[in-house]
């Protein structure tokens, strides 16, 4: 078994009774999931969807004529089904398995320091594609929820963060993430990056702070470098602006204001970017 995707399995087997306390996170994403373009009889892709407690199945269902969820850990999306009542539902569809392709080479970085540069070269080859699922795209809506935290932690937990090939390693899984993303969407569709970019755990104030104040305590933060390893908020914005290679394939790319989630021990500040891929001329 694959260590790095046996700490997600326990991450997703400790996080499933939060669904109450998961509600303002998972209104905020299923609202927003419900009124992008594209969203009205689309079809729908989630990667990353795990125990779905961001998603209100039944809701997207209501507005979604397909909703296809990804992610390497079978059992979590099987709860996620069972635990919403939609398991009779030939809309929903699961897809299981390693988005980035490389979770095995990242894993055999992480039992031998020493690892060769073949295996470094396999990495980047792997993570210089876009994902190796063979999933029924395009489609009309694709999110990432909450999953671009984990890859990189992966990278983490494989070399660590002071390695020295740790910043290309994560860079290389952020863009490979994006460029899934993107490339998933048909043209005219639209996407949904949703990240978790600092907790309660770095920055105790987190769950008190009211909410007239949040937006400023997350600046603090920013600025004192508090955050999770490559999802500064306005390096998630970056990869699809500017001289962004991605730039020239999206627009209307939006940044929305922060919002908590709850994960009962621990809370969690997120950030939510919508655009749109744009149309074929
Ligand atoms: C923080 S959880 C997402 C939370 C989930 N959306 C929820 O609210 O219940 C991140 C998810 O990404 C999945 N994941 C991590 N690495 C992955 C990979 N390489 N390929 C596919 N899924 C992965 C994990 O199994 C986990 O379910």
């Amino acid at each position: 078994m694959n260590p790095l995707f046996e700490e997600e399995y326990r991450f997703n087997q400790a996080s499933r009774p939060n669904w109450d306390a998961a509600k303002q996170h998972r209104e905020t994403v299923t609202g927003n999931l419900k009124r992008l373009p594209g969203a009205q009889g689309g079809r729908l892709c989630v990667l990353g969807a795990g125990n779905c407690n961001d998603l209100d199945l039944k809701q997207l269902l209501q507005v979604y004529s397909e909703v296809h969820l990804v992610d390497l850990d079978q059992s979590a999306l099987d709860y996620a089904i069972e635990a919403q009542g939609v398991s009779g539902e030939a809309a929903v569809v699961c897809h299981v398995g390693d988005l980035t392709g490389a979770g095995q080479q990242l894993a055999a970085l992480a039992q031998d320091e020493n690892s060769s540069e073949a295996v470094l070269d396999e990495i980047r080859e792997r993570l210089s594609r876009t994902t190796p699922l063979e999933l029924p795209g395009p489609f009309d809506v694709v999110c990432s929820t909450c999953i671009l935290s984990q890859l990189i932690l992966q990278v983490v937990n494989a070399i660590g963060e002071t390695d020295p090939r740790f910043e290309e390693l994560m860079k290389a899984v952020r863009a490979q993430h994006y460029r899934t993303v993107v490339e998933l969407i048909t043209p005219g569709g639209a996407g949904f990056i949703v990240s978790d970019f600092v907790s309660s755990e770095s920055a105790a104030d987190l769950k008190q702070v009211p909410d007239f104040q949040f937006t400023q305590y997350l600046s603090q933060l920013l600025s004192s470098r508090n955050f999770f390893h490559g999802v500064h908020p306005g390096i998630l914005l970056a990869q699809l602006q500017g001289n962004a290679p991605l730039a020239r394939l999206v627009q209307n790319v939006e940044m929305l204001p922060p919002w908590r989630w709850d994960l009962g021990a621990r809370q969690y500040a997120v950030a939510g970017i919508r655009f749109e891929r744009i149309p074929e001329a």
